[in-house]
């Protein structure tokens, strides 16, 4: 699991990403932070009054998963899937449950809802 507050992306412990309501549930929002050495794209999906959070990079082919923006879900609105090849994960641990990569995961990234901001850990 990634630590935004780790990772030399200019975050500290605490720090807003945004807002609960910015994301609309059933939806994600993408965010990209660069350190000396690598580019971290993640996203955040929205579950209800919960949130995921992933580097957006599948474990197949390295690709991103979504081809459109903020939409990661497939229709069924239960798992995540890249839309590369199809590989399907759960949204509660990023494990791919089917597909080309099946048995691997997202990266994950910790962040917390904290008085419904989206904070840095
Ligand atoms: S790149 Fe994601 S399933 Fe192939």
């Amino acid at each position: 699991m990634i630590k935004l507050s780790a990772i030399n992306v200019g975050l500290g412990v605490g720090d807003i990403l945004c807002s609960l309501n910015d994301i609309e549930d059933g939806c994600a929002k993408e965010f990209s932070y660069r350190s000396d050495r690598d580019i971290y794209d993640i996203f955040i999906q929205r579950h209800g009054g919960d949130v995921f959070a992933f580097v957006n990079n599948c474990p197949h082919a390295g690709m991103p998963l979504n081809m459109e923006a903020g939409k990661f879900m497939e229709k069924t609105g239960k798992y995540l899937m890249c839309h590369t090849h199809g590989a399907l994960f759960q949204l509660s641990d990023g494990l791919c449950v089917a597909g080309p990569c099946n048995g691997a995961s997202l990266q994950s990234v910790d962040v917390l809802i904290e008085k419904g901001n989206i904070i840095v850990v």
